[in-house]
């Protein structure tokens, strides 16, 4: 698929030969993977629209694995692809030519928790979903969730600092990761694996790793910061008449739910018709042309269920909400949060899917929807939006039976140039991969690009890590 949508050429980087395969071997025996049908899902992205063509996948178990590869790979000058979940959206987790994929699958465990502090520590390939489970079972969650647990990786969430469902509460990863031990493109390992909240001696170096997208150095082992579960959870799922109310929707839910308020996501009636024509669910409240789902978060079931009882009762007189739902227990909340989880699922089955993840200010958030809809006409199939409203963030997605080269030039630059036009952001929370790389202008002027080149010359002399992705291709 690489050569005709997303032309680059390969750079000189060395061929895997017979010899290191065998000198491989010896550093992590029986899982040097060479079988081509074993080769076929790590070579494609989850939205298959981009696949690689390599040849090798390594699985290693520990740091030191990881850093002898390294260490070999950057002495061989053999390019290296760090692969998680293999669920990231940017086409930055598969390789682009023969790049080894280096996989984290076998990095699995759990280091350390401490169940005064919340810290856990872990190694970068546990998944998302096993690791929510170990620690709601000690009485805590984890500060992010998002609808691929069940296959990313916490390496994985950390390299593309994943924003996710959580956000609005818990914030960024860039504040509840403490520590990482990341080895670099050399082999040496770096170990910032450190549990405290305050550390100021000098650059805080983590940051640097975290959404770097295996360009600096490949994640070993993260540290990280999880809140107390909470013991009351309810949410809540609205429809609106228009944008505008679901705006306001906001703000009298930020007055009236403060501290509890933990998600505010919302979803346009188009996901909802693919939500229930692809995976069969029924939408719970009288059909309207937006959805929210609020979800509160606290400690006192009666407090919290009083506040929202409040807050639902003001949008419902106020016209901002013409139906709602609530749901209190375990069941009812996760058949409300898959509504809006799942649309990704439910667009990637309704064909290509030209996917946009775009930061803009609230007042305009959704004006880019409808002005794509007048713009694309039948050539779309549909346009959706969706998102994390409360940080801001829009999931704008266009589908069509195939790829079209005359659709995608409709959409790009446009797209880029409008949200530059906001001063947003080409890139909210999905980073850039290999299929943003090049856009990456728009959000951030020249001198911060030539600082990002600088670093990775620094930390990446030979470019071996995750080669042809994040840093554009031309100057
Ligand atoms: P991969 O996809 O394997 O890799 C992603 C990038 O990180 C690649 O560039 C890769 O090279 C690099 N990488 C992976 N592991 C390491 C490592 N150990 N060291 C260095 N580099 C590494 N994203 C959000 O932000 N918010 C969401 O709400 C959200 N929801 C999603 C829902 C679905 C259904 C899906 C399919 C994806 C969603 N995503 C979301 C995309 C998101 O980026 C990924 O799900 C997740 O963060 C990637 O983790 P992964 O382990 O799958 O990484
Ligand atoms: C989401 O919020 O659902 C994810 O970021 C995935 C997507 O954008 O489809
Ligand atoms: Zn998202």
């Amino acid at each position: 698929l690489t050569p005709e949508r997303y032309p680059v050429r390969r750079l000189p980087f060395s061929v895997v030969s017979e010899d290191d395969l065998a000198a491989l071997e010896q550093v992590v025996p029986g899982r040097v993977i060479t079988d081509p049908e074993d080769l076929e899902a790590p070579n494609l992205d989850w939205l298959r629209t981009v696949r690689g063509s390599s040849k090798v996948l390594l699985r290693p178990r520990t740091t030191q694995e990881v850093a002898h590869i390294l260490r070999y790979c950057h002495e061989r000058n053999l390019a290296v692809n760090p692969q998680g979940g293999n669920t990231g959206m940017v086409g930055g987790s598969t390789p682009v030519f023969d790049e080894i994929i280096l996989s984290t699958a076998l990095m699995n465990q759990v280091l350390s928790f401490h169940d005064v502090s919340g810290v856990l520590v872990c190694q970068a390939g546990c998944v998302l979903e096993a690791l929510s489970q170990y620690v709601e079972e000690r009485g805590f969650i984890m500060p992010l969730d998002l609808g691929a647990k069940g296959s990313c990786h916490i390496g994985g969430n950390v390299a593309t600092n994943a924003g996710g469902l959580r956000f609005l509460r818990y914030g960024s990863l860039r504040g509840t990761v403490l520590g990482l031990e990341v080895v670099l493109a050399d082999g040496a390992v770096l170990n910032c694996l450190t549990s405290l909240r305050k550390d100021n001696t000098g650059y805080d170096l983590k940051q640097l790793f975290i959404g770097s997208e295996g360009t600096l150095g490949v994640i070993t082992a993260v540290s990280i910061l999880c809140p107390p579960k909470p013991s009351a959870v309810n949410v809540a799922f609205l429809g609106c008449p228009g944008f505008a109310e679901v705006l306001q929707t906001f703000r009298t839910c930020r007055a009236m739910l403060g501290e509890i308020l933990s998600a505010f996501e919302f979803m346009d009636a188009e996901c909802m018709k693919l939500v229930r024509l692809h995976l069969g669910l029924s939408c719970p409240v009288q059909e309207s042309p937006f959805y929210v789902l609020i979800e509160t978060a606290g400690s006192g079931p009666g407090h919290d269920a009083e506040k929202l009882g409040c807050f639902l009762e003001q949008v419902l007189d106020s016209g901002l909400v013409t139906d709602g739902t609530l749901g209190s227990d375990e069941r009812r909340i996760k058949m409300l949060w898959a509504l809006r989880e799942r649309i990704t699922e439910a667009l990637s089955r309704d064909g290509y899917v030209y996917k946009y993840d775009l930061s803009l200010p609230l007042d305009r958030l959704y004006d880019l929807v409808g002005d794509l809809r007048a713009r694309l006409g039948p050539s779309a199939k549909h346009v959706v939006g969706y998102g994390h409203l409360g940080d801001g963030n829009l999931h704008l997605n266009v589908t069509a039976e195939t790829f079209s080269a005359s659709l995608l030039g409709a959409l790009e630059p446009y797209v880029y140039e409008w949200t530059a036009g906001q001063r947003g952001s080409v890139s909210a929370e999905h980073g850039l991969g290999f299929k943003k790389k090049d856009v990456l202008g728009y959000s951030k002027p020249p001198e911060a690009l030539q600082l990002m080149r600088q670093l990775k010359a620094l930390l990446d002399p030979k470019g071996i890590l995750n080669p042809y992705k994040m840093l554009p291709t031309h100057a």
